[in-house]
């Protein structure tokens, strides 16, 4: 079946502008842009899942055919629930490519009806990573050119010394 929705899933720790970069570029060839934040209550992020869903919202408010949820186990198992076909990833370098392929892998052995498709990130978001920028906001450094501004003052609020 031709798919008109696809899933953008991640965990968004924080939302960064090649996040941004992927989910603009998904939106112009998708009518709809299910963008997923993984709720794992194992791995502690730095942010909330509402925070990061909350900053996803603010940055994605220009595009209009962009929906934010949450997730908790297996992306496949997701895939099956919403129905939803293609799950498209950014994929920065090689070293994306080789973890990403091996995701994409299982997640079809798991769920035969999905693809992955690989979205190469844009020149200048190839070396934007959130833990790059978690780092960056733990010294105080400017963030504006690695995030969207609408999550500027909940990164700043959270790395602020008490
Ligand atoms: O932003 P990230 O951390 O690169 O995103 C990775 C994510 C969240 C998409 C992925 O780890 C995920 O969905 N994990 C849930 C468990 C799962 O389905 N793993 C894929 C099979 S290996």
């Amino acid at each position: 079946m031709k798919a008109s929705r696809c899933l953008y899933p991640g965990s968004f720790d924080p939302v960064t502008l090649g996040h941004m970069d992927v989910i603009r570029r998904a939106a112009a060839i998708f009518d709809t842009v299910a963008v997923g934040v993984l709720h794992n209550p194992e791995k502690k992020g730095c942010f909330s899942v509402e925070q990061r869903m909350d900053m996803l919202k603010r940055a994605c408010q220009g595009i209009p055919n962009v929906e934010v949820i949450s997730y908790g186990g297996l992306l496949a198992q997701l895939t099956r629930e919403t129905g939803i076909s293609v799950v498209v990833r950014g994929v920065r370098g090689v070293n994306d490519l080789e973890n990403e392929t091996a995701m994409a892998r299982i997640n079809r052995q798991l769920n035969p009806a999905l693809e992955t498709l690989f979205l190469p990130a844009s020149p200048e978001m190839g070396e934007i990573s959130a833990s790059m920028v978690r780092q960056l906001a733990a010294f105080g450094a400017d963030l504006s050119t690695y995030v969207p501004k609408e999550a500027l003052p909940v990164i700043r609020a959270a790395f602020q010394a008490p």
